[in-house]
């Protein structure tokens, strides 16, 4: 039935050969940009970190021209496996290894045949850049009008709309006010901070082509014109001045104190006393919202003097120790290595981050922008400012070498489960009496710990048998100086 519907409209028009002639349009013009991008793609991924294409040299030659001076065959088996290739003797090979001071290259047998050639035809189709030219100054950083900046803070919030689509608002990902959930976008703060550094970012261009694959997706709805960037540009400059807001500033909090303590009394004097007002609903209401306002207005000022469990600050870098301890499985002797030999347990310098940073250029919850600050550092020889956690005050004394080391406590019986914490947060409130409840309940191990040969008489009840074990306590433990300076 349907047959014969349609069989007359073919005799009519010739809708099949149309159709044919589009699929193969659509199959065949986008192919050569794509294979194109794949290539781009490819080279991005595995070589740039070595080559720079019309850059000069890296770590490797520069390659743009390469393809006019070797065989492609040659290519490919030298970029599958250049060492192979040296090592059977390949004249060339050992030429080019030896022109090169003899860095290996290393090899890529992962790389299919048709990814190497898709890279080689990006190698061969390289051209530089022609000069772009802009319709607004691209440099520019301070000095915006106040119309600009508005304009750009209405774009920010989503309340102007985007020429070319792009719906949510920029604020529901970049924080503008201080949040106490993980967020792994940057804040607007640090989206501003990064664009005023000079070793930032240059806005216009990962705007136009984001640079890694979570800013790709987090971004697809948006194709922003450069008007429509400069004003965002304006705005994050007027930011990175005005900062985060807080959420509640600390005179606000302290005029609030000072305000339900006055009104508390009043509604006590009243109860008891002068007996105004009739209704003791508003007595009682008065001092119950007094009670919990005074209760969360100690705990928030407990937590500001750093000295409370669940202590949790924002540090520079959104660094996770679950990724990093967790998922990635990396020991804590890695970063903390001077723990077992001393007081402290030590905070990683930058050099540590980029011993693997080097080649783990994005993550895969914050893409670069977090693992960029670690570059910034770098470049800017300024170490990352990390806000301690665990602090005891300067009249107590701990030693790390003293209880990882000696008395072998792993490090999670004090600072909890560490390798589940994206954010890493005080686990213990450190008073006095988690230390010497440990100390009266933590056996030693006593026997062939040559730091405990002068406890002779100890020693010797142990030998006979009197007592089978011996706690912290007894080797003095909680004396008062062993603690305090
Ligand atoms: C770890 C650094 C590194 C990476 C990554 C790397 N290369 Fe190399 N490449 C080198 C070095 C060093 C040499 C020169 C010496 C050698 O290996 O013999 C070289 C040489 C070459 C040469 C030969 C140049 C000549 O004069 O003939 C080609 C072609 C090449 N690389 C392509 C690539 C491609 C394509 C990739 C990515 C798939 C890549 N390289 C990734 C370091 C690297
Ligand atoms: C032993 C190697 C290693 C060291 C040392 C290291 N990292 Fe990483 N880091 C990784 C790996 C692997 C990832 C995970 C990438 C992914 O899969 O998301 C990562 C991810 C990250 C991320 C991104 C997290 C995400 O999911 O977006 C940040 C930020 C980061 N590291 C910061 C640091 C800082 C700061 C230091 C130094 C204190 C450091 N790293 C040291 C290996 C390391
Ligand atoms: C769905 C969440 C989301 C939204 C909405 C969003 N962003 Fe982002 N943005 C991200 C993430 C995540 C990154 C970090 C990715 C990276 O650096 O790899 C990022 C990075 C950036 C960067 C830094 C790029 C760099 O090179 O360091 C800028 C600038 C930026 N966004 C601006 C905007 C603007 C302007 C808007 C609104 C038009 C917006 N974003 C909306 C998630 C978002
Ligand atoms: C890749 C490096 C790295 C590894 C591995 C690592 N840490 Fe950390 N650690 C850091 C950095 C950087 C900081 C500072 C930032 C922070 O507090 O999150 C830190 C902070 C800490 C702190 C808080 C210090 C303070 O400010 O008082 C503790 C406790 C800690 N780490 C324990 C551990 C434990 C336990 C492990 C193993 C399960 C571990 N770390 C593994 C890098 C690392
Ligand atoms: C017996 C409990 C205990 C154990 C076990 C312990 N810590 Fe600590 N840690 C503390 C205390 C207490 C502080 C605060 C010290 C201070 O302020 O002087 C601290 C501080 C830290 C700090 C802050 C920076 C510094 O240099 O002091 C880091 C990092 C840290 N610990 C990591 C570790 C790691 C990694 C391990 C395991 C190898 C570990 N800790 C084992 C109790 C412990
Ligand atoms: C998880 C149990 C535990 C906690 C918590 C703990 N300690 Fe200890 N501490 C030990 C053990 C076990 C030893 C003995 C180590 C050895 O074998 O030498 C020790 C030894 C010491 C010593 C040396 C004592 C001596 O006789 O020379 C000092 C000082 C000390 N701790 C201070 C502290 C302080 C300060 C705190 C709190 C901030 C603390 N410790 C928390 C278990 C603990
Ligand atoms: C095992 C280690 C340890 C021993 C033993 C110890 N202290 Fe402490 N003490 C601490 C630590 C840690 C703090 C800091 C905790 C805090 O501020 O809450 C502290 C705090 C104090 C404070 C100040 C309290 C405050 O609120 O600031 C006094 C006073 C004090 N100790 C006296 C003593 C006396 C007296 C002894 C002997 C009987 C003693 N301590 C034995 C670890 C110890």
């Amino acid at each position: 039935m349907s047959q014969r519907l349609i069989n007359p409209v073919y005799k009519q028009f010739p809708v099949r050969q149309i159709w044919l002639f589009c699929t193969i349009l659509m199959l065949l013009a986008p192919e050569h940009a794509r294979a194109q991008s794949e290539g781009k793609k490819l080279f991005e991924k595995n070589c740039s970190v070595c080559h720079k294409l019309g850059g000069g040299k890296l770590v490797g030659p520069e390659l743009v021209g390469i393809t006019q001076i070797r065989d492609r065959e040659w290519l490919v088996k030298f970029i599958h496996d250049s060492k192979a290739l040296i090592e059977s003797g390949d004249p060339l090979a050992v030429q080019v290894f030896e022109e090169n001071n003899k860095i290996p290259m290393q090899a890529f047998p992962n790389l299919s045949d048709s990814e190497v050639n898709a890279i080689i035809d990006y190698i061969d189709a390289w051209e530089p850049e022609a000069e772009k030219t802009f319709t607004v100054d691209v440099n520019q950083k301070t000095g915006f009008t106040h119309t600009e900046i508005l304009r750009g803070e209405r774009m920010f919030y989503g309340l102007i709309p985007f020429e070319n689509g792009g719906k949510t608002a920029c604020n529901s990902c970049h924080n503008t006010v201080i949040s106490d959930t993980l967020n792994w976008s940057p804040s607007a703060a640090d989206l501003a901070q990064s664009f005023m550094d000079p070793n930032g970012m240059n806005i216009y261009a990962s705007m136009a082509e984001p640079g890694s694959e979570v800013m790709t997706k987090a971004h697809a709805e948006y194709k922003l014109t450069e008007q429509e960037v400069y004003n965002i540009a304006a705005y994050l400059s007027e930011f990175g001045h005005k900062g985060m807001e807080k959420q509640r500033s600390f005179p606000e909090r302290r005029i609030l104190f000072i305000v339900f303590a006055v009104l508390m009394t009043l509604a006590l004097i009243d109860l008891i006393f002068t007996r105004i007002v009739k209704y003791r609903f508003i007595h009682t209401g008065i001092l119950l919202i007094g009670i919990a306002v005074h209760l969360n207005i100690a705990v928030v000022e407990a937590q500001n003097l750093s000295r409370t469990k669940d202590y949790a600050p924002d540090q520079p870098i959104k660094f996770s120790h679950k990724i990093h301890a967790g998922d990635n499985q990396t020991d804590c002797r890695y970063c903390h290595s001077i723990a077992d030999y001393s007081k402290s347990a030590g905070i990683p310098s930058n050099d540590v981050c980029m011993k693997c940073h080097n080649v783990v250029l994005s993550g895969r919850n914050s893409g670069k922008f977090e693992i960029n600050k670690i570059y910034r550092a770098d470049k800017s020889g300024k170490p990352v400012e990390w806000i301690r956690v665990y602090t005891l005050p300067d009249h107590a004394f701990f030693s790390h070498s003293q209880h990882v080391n000696a008395g072998q406590i792993e490090c999670e019986t004090c600072h909890g489960p560490v390798a589940e914490m994206d954010i890493l947060k005080q686990y213990t409130d450190l008073s006095m009496g988690w230390c010497v409840n440990c100390h009266r309940d933590t056996k030693v191990n006593f026997q062939g710990n040559h730091f405990y040969k002068s406890y002779k008489e100890l020693n010797d009840m142990l030998q006979s048998g009197r007592i089978d074990s011996v706690t912290v306590e007894q080797v003095g433990g909680i004396d008062c100086s062993k603690c305090h300076y």
